[in-house]
């Protein structure tokens, strides 16, 4: 087995181009590190693990929102976009955690929320006080009811967390929320909504921000000229570019001026978006005169199964070339049940009966985890997988936690839970608290050496966690952890030019692909080992006494380029 090297740069690492290969390792601040002992995670908290993610070997850290909120949706609405919510820390936490991560050559995302703000924001605030027909009222999407007394909403169109899409305030109006009332959207119309947006991304920047990760960046502008139509009808309304709501050619329009200011900088700073859309528009957002780079959820969206995963690679690297990108690939993230957990869950259940696959695992979800899960199989697909990701050219989006194997957790109590997706349906969707609970570091104390154990954790951590603890996890060469870093350190020094050759197996549920410089990855998706001929095993996700020779069952192996044989 090799050992690896400590940590170096991937391909452009120190260029403008950093991004496209980049390793990005997605943190969900409250639920990271509690450095002040209060429960919740927080900016200083992150600082203080600088040494982990220093090796990790990470180009990038994204974190999810970390600005003053309500906490309607877990920090996704945002009531002031240039702060730090007093409860994580000060602008001052934040620039010393800018400064702790650069020193160590770790780049940093923030995420910009643009569809929506928190009904808590200063001008939601102003409208709502301003009363109808002001101008306050214009930055936002307010409208008169229907009926006789206006009673009944403008459309029946349904919210993404459930529920109405639409809240009537105490003056008879009606406002406009894709997701929870707490989170209005903004009338991107308004030059003032896109005049203040470039000012937040100047703020940042100036700050020292890298990059910017573009929340639902494909719902920002609206054809809102009535009659609207139904949701019956919304829905029958083709995604071309100038449907209503969603994917609209003009969104280009804010990002070309987003670009212009991404530009200002050295380097130009860079983006992602999270866009929903039909697979043949993802190249208009990460063209470099948009957004520059996009994510892509098909792994996420894949069955562990060799076919699916060779189609949504091959159809990605195409779609990266048209835009002039690179490619993203994502397992898990702060929205989805985790992907061991997905991965060993039996197969009905993951496929879901043709339910978005995004909804995997609800149903184990609301059985409260009793239903059948088999952990260590899922763990083992999960690494297969992860091994798999990383070989790929383009950049990897890695979520906290993954990096210890943990599953999902569906032991929290309604009155515990805090996503509201679970309330907006009244239970039939858990939501997304089961990724989001804090990470274990010790295995020991009263959260896990997450916070100083004074206070409880923002969201409950099971009894089974403390066996997953970084602490455990770091002395042990066969974890998850230990995995991962010397997975993360070898593709640091191997990763290479953007192309991948699919090299023949004879066997339809192994896949086996070459880069440029001879990296091989070799993914045996069955439940029988498969022979090489002779080659040797870099590394294994089946551990480091996997046994040379052969792809173990379910298993990822790395084969060495061939200048770094002996490595
Ligand atoms: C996508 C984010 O990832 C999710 O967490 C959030 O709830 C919605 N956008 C709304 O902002």
């Amino acid at each position: 087995m090799t050992s690896a090297a400590p940590a170096t740069h991937s391909p452009q690492a120190d260029t403008a181009e950093w991004w496209r290969q980049a390793v990005v390792y997605q943190i969900y601040p409250r639920s990271f590190a509690d450095a002040n002992g209060d429960g919740l995670g927080d900016i200083a908290g992150v600082t203080s693990r600088v040494d982990y993610l220093d090796r990790l070997s990470i180009n990038a850290v994204w974190l999810s929102p970390f600005y003053p909120s309500e906490l309607a949706d877990g920090g996704y609405d945002v009531a002031d976009y240039r702060d730090v919510d007093p409860r994580l820390g000060t602008l001052e936490d934040f620039d010393t955690m800018v400064s702790t991560l650069h020193a160590r050559d770790i780049k940093v995302v923030v995420d910009i929320v643009p569809n929506h703000s928190s009904d808590q924001h200063a001008w939601f605030q102003a409208a709502l006080a301003a009363g109808p027909g002001s101008p306050e009222r214009e930055r936002y999407i307010f409208r008169e009811g229907k009926g006789p007394d206006g009673a009944e909403p403008p459309t029946d169109w349904i919210a993404a967390f459930g529920g109405p899409a639409w809240t009537r305030v105490p003056d008879g109006q009606w406002y406009l929320h894709h997701f929870a009332p707490e989170q209005p959207d903004f009338n991107w119309d308004h030059p003032e909504v896109r005049e203040d947006f470039l000012t937040t991304l100047r703020f940042w920047s100036d700050r020292g921000v890298d990059g910017f990760r573009i929340d639902v960046a494909h719902m920002l502008t609206k054809d809102l000229t009535e009659p609207l139509p139904s949701k019956d009808e919304l829905a029958l309304i083709p995604q071309d570019g100038n449907h209503p709501t969603l994917d609209r050619d003009d969104v280009h329009d804010i990002y070309a001026e987003w670009r212009a200011v991404f530009n200002e900088y050295d380097p130009p700073r860079t983006a992602v978006a999270e866009a929903w859309v039909d697979r043949s528009r993802v190249p208009l957002y990460a063209r470099p005169e948009s957004l520059g780079q996009s994510f892509n959820f098909d792994l996420l969206l894949a069955d562990f199964d060799a076919g699916q995963f060779r189609e949504v690679v091959t159809d990605n690297l195409e779609l990266a070339a048209r835009s002039g990108s690179s490619s993203t690939w994502v397992l898990s993230n702060h929205d989805v049940v985790r992907h061991p957990t997905r991965y060993g869950l039996p197969r009905p259940e993951r496929l879901e009966n043709g339910r978005p696959a995004e909804r995997h695992g609800q149903a184990w979800l609301r059985s409260g985890g009793t239903e059948a899960l088999d952990r260590r199989g899922g763990r083992r697909r999960g690494n297969a997988a992860t091994l798999f990701l990383l070989g790929l050219p383009g950049s990897a989006y890695l979520y906290q936690g993954e990096e210890l194997g943990l599953h999902e957790v569906a032991e929290i109590e309604p009155g515990r839970r805090q996503d509201p997706t679970f309330f907006r349906t009244e239970g039939e969707e858990i939501g997304r608290d089961g990724c989001r609970v804090p990470l274990p570091w010790r295995a020991e104390g009263a959260s896990l050496g997450f916070g100083n154990g004074h206070a409880a954790p923002h969201l409950p951590q099971p009894a089974w966690m403390a066996a997953e603890a970084v602490e455990r996890q770091e002395v042990d060469p066969a974890s998850t952890l230990s995995l991962y870093r010397r997975a993360l350190a070898l593709r640091a020094q191997w990763q290479t030019g953007e192309e991948l050759e699919w090299l023949e197996t004879g066997r339809e549920d192994v896949l086996r692909f070459r880069r440029p410089n001879g990296w091989q990855v070799v993914t045996n998706f069955s439940g029988e080992p498969y022979p090489l001929e002779g080659e040797t095993i870099a590394l294994s996700s089946a551990g480091p006494t996997a046994s040379d020779g052969v792809v173990a069952p379910e298993s990822t192996v790395w084969i060495a380029p061939p200048d770094d044989q002996g490595a």
